[in-house]
């Protein structure tokens, strides 16, 4: 068997074309341009090109976006004071900080500044509550496009077992609720296997749907796989390769070549779930937009 690839970059490109759709309409009929601010503490090299990306995502489906580039030593009180800046600006209708914030200051405490109606990485205690219990939120981009790529691939989760490996706040946690929900596109059986386990590959091996998060660079063979099971790979990891003039090549949690030979269908790394996540970001602004509107 050789799996079929699911083609994330074709599958964002069609949602932020939607997006755009969306946006016109919105400053046709409203006069609402959606606006989305993006805040970045310190100079992580991955944290500067996601954020880049976003603004660049922005611009490009018409919407406002505002990028702060705070510098590593900031206090915890100056970012709280412009989270709440943002929270009462009328053109900002969602505000995200990136992630990973520098060791001295509180995830928690700056997630929970933000206004939840702008939280359009779905990351307030508030949203994650309403995820949980079923209620209209907003969906985290990484899980949101994890569920669009198996939706509009024709591999919809419905009564299938789904085993994601990670247990992640980002990733496993909510995608395993937003999969597990009696929703269209949902009314999966999850379980989420983590390194808790003392063997992860019974697990894996009675996945339907495997969603790999884990963070291990090409983990998952293609042996530990059932036969005809559907994989999509959220890690992004960087390896060593100096026959590249980078030094390094960006690879999945899933060994690809061994997958695809195993799987009914895989994403690549990268063209796969990554791509997706801008693209929910910015479904998720437009949401915002109109509920504030
Ligand atoms: N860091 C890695 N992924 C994310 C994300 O989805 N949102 C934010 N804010 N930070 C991240």
């Amino acid at each position: 068997m050789t799996a079929e690839i699911i083609d994330g970059k074709k599958i964002a490109e069609e949602i932020k074309n939607e997006v755009k759709r969306d946006v016109e309409r919105m400053r046709a009929s409203k006069g609402i341009v959606p606006g989305l601010a993006v805040i970045l503490v310190g100079d992580n090299p991955a944290s500067q090109s996601y954020v880049r990306s976003k603004g660049k995502a922005c611009e490009e489906a018409g919407m406002y976006s505002v990028t702060e580039r705070l510098p590593v030593d900031t206090p915890e009180y100056v970012l709280l004071e412009k989270i709440a800046r943002f929270n009462t600006d009328p053109k900002i209708h969602g505000l995200l900080v990136q992630l990973p914030l520098p060791k001295h200051i509180s995830e928690d405490e700056v997630i929970r500044a933000i206004d939840p109606r702008k939280d359009v990485d779905g990351f307030h205690p508030v949203n994650i509550g309403k995820l949980v219990i079923g209620q209209d939120t907003f969906k985290s981009a990484t899980p949101a496009g994890i569920q669009e790529l198996l939706i509009r691939s024709g591999n919809d989760p419905a009564g299938k077992h789904v085993v994601i490996v990670g247990r992640s706040n980002i990733v496993g946690k909510p995608v395993a609720n937003m999969l597990l929900q009696k929703q269209k596109g949902a009314n999966a059986v999850v379980t989420i296997a983590h390194t808790g386990a003392p063997d992860l590959r019974p697990y894996i091996k009675s996945a339907d749907i495997l969603i790999a998060a884990i963070g291990k660079p090409e983990f998952i063979k293609g042996e530990m796989l059932k036969e005809g099971a559907v994989v999509i790979d959220v890690g992004i990891n960087r390896v060593e390769d100096s026959s590249l003039p980078k030094g390094y090549r960006i690879v999945g949690d899933v060994h690809f070549e061994s997958a695809s030979k195993v799987a009914k269908a895989i994403t690549p790394v990268p063209g796969g779930v990554g791509l997706m996540t801008i693209a929910m970001l910015l479904k998720n602004t437009i949401k915002a937009a109109n509920q504030l509107s």
